[in-house]
This record gives C-alpha cells, sequence and structure tokens, in this order.
C-alpha cells in the first residue's frame, strides 16, 4: 500500500553496504510504496557504474536541489552531516544515518537552527539500539538515572581515528574507550552511532553523560554485539529499576554495518516517510 499519494522524493547520500541496499529497495518497491529515488550521491562516482542509473546519479552534493527530493538519506560518513546537513535541510527532510556527527555541539546546533528555519525535520535512524522508544519514553517521565551502551565486535570491523587509532588489541578482549559518548564520537565516528542515539534518545543525559563503551574482540570476526544497560532512581527500598539487553548481529567480517541494523535502516526509512515534516529531530 502507498504511503502517500504523491510520491515522495527520496535521495541517498552515499553509497556503501547501507546505501546499496537502500537504492537497491527504493529502485524495486520504491514505486509500490509511494517512493521515488530521485538521486545517488557517492564521494566516489564510479562505484554507482553499472548499478545505478545515469540519471539518478548526481555529480555535485550541492545540486540537490534540483531533483526536489522530500527526504535525503545520508549513509555515508558524519562529515558529510556537518559540512552539509544544514544546507540539505533548507531543501528537504534529513534522515541522518551517522548520528554521531551530533555530538559536536556546533552540528547539533546547526541543524536544530536549519530545521527550524526551513520547517523540515531531521529524522536520526535508530540503527543498532534495540529499545530505543523505551529509553526516550522512561527519559521522558524522569525515570532515567544511568545509561551504558557497550560495542563490540572484532577489531577489523573498527575505523578509528587519533589515539584510538594507535591502539593494538592484542588481548582477547581490550576496552578502547569507556566514558562520556561526546568525547568518543570523534575518534570512532563510524562505530559510536548507536551511542550516539542512545543520547539523543536520553537527551536528560545526553552526549556528556550517557556512557559509551568500545571493546575490540577477537573472537567477534562475524558479528557485533551491543548491549544496553539503564537503571532509574532507588524506589523507597531502595532498589532501581533495572533493564539490560543484549543485542548479538551477525556481520561479514571487518564490517562497519551488521546485517539486522540494514533491514533496521529501511524501515526507519518508511517510517520517516509516514511522519509530518515537523522542526527538531525526532528518531525513527
Ligand atoms: N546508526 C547506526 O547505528 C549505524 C549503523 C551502521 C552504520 N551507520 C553509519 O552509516 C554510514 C554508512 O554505513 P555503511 O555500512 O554503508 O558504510 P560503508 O563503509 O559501506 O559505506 C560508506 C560510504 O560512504 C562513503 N564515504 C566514506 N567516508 C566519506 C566521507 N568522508 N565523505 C563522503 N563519503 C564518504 C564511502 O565512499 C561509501 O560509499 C556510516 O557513517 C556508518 O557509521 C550507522
Amino acid at each position: 500500500m502507498a504511503l502517500h499519494r504523491a510520491p515522495r522524493r527520496v535521495g541517498v547520500v552515499g553509497y556503501g553496504r547501507l546505501g546499496q541496499s537502500l537504492v537497491s529497495q527504493l529502485l524495486t518497491q520504491g514505486p509500490e510504496l509511494g517512493l521515488e529515488l530521485v538521486f545517488v550521491w557517492n564521494r566516489d562516482p564510479s562505484r554507482m557504474a553499472g548499478s545505478v542509473p545515469r540519471s539518478l546519479q548526481l555529480q555535485n552534493l550541492a545540486a540537490v536541489v534540483e531533483r526536489h527530493p522530500d527526504l535525503v538519506v545520508e549513509v555515508a560518513h558524519p562529515k558529510i552531516i556537518h559540512e552539509s546537513g544544514a544546507q540539505i535541510l533548507r531543501h528537504a527532510n534529513l534522515l541522518v544515518g551517522s548520528p554521531s556527527a551530533l555530538a559536536d555541539q556546533a552540528t547539533e546546533r546547526q541543524l536544530r537552527e536549519a530545521s527550524h528555519c526551513w520547517g523540515h525535520a531531521v529524522f536520526v535512524a535508530r540503527g543498532a539500539l534495540w529499545g530505543i522508544e523505551d529509553i526516550a519514553r522512561l527519559d521522558a517521565a524522569g525515570g532515567l538515572q544511568s545509561l551504558r551502551v557497550t560495542m563490540a565486535t572484532h577489531p577489523d570491523g573498527f575505523r578509528l581515528e587519533g589515539p584510538l587509532a594507535a591502539v593494538h588489541s592484542t588481548r582477547p578482549r581490550t576496552v578502547l574507550y569507556e566514558g562520556p559518548v561526546r568525547g568518543l564520537c570523534p575518534f570512532a565516528p563510524r562505530n559510536s552511532n548507536t551511542m550516539a542515539a542512545a543520547a539523543l534518545a536520553a537527551p536528560s543525559l545526553g552526549f556528556d553523560h550517557v556512557i559509551a563503551v568500545l571493546v575490540a574482540d577477537l573472537s567477534l570476526t562475524d558479528m557485533h554485539v551491543v548491549d544496553v544497560e539503564l537503571t532509574g532512581p532507588p524506589g523507597p527500598t531502595g532498589r532501581s529499576f533495572a533493564v539490560r539487553t543484549h543485542r548479538e548481529n551477525p556481520a561479514e567480517p571487518g564490517a562497519v554495518t551488521g546485517s539486522a541494523t540494514i533491514t533496521t535502516f529501511w524501515r526507519s526509512l518508511l517510517g520517516c516517510c509516514r511522519l509530518p515534516s515537523t522542526p527538531g529531530i525526532h528518531l525513527c
């Protein structure tokens, strides 16, 4: 069943694992769902040759406006959000696939300002974060005291920068980072998106108080594991409400994105196409 009478015009920025999957689904299932792919942009355009129709290949990201998109989906790198996120919001709603970009306070402020100025929504894909609605509800009710997200995988699945890139994980399990999400994002921009989504779901704690733990585990050659632990304040008996979830997601060796997360992104795309263009940041 179509989502809207007029097809929603969707552009995709990034043509890696996630981008290729979304583009393929938009081309095959989009028309019956009321979605029209209007462009694909990739830093290296040659990667699109043979699989993306030439008419849909966008050579220059600044030319987004010419394709009149309703929604632009970023599945490339947080840098795209830093450099072009606010500009894209001038023309369309934006689905952010790399929310670690929002750990940068200037970027978050620019996106919020552009969203309100142009009346377009910033959607943040939940990605690998299980239970995001429950976290957001507990936070909104004032019941969230602590939130800790641990992401573990084989070191080949990490794309680390700065001091984290210099750490060699020779032990079976090495904790590479443990601390506020904001401190991790610049050094693991492509492996901190789950933690960033948690920080956005829990604004009472936010990027400075949600705790991120990044673990290199030599046994996890084909899997990404995300553990979420949260507590509420102590009740009258002194005991606290507590939840723990453990998500094991099969992943191709060395991949940044696990298989189940690819499915999740397609659902996020469909979900945000059903939502109104309300200014502000919305999880989907
Ligand atoms: N929210 C989440 O939980 C979650 C989960 C998985 C992936 N992601 C993020 O989604 C994005 C895409 O993931 P993927 O698995 O498709 O990655 P990928 O490595 O397969 O593809 C990334 C694509 O973006 C391009 N790219 C890389 N760096 C770039 C840059 N600086 N500027 C412009 N383009 C650049 C590459 O050429 C490639 O086409 C990444 O940022 C990743 O961290 C988020």
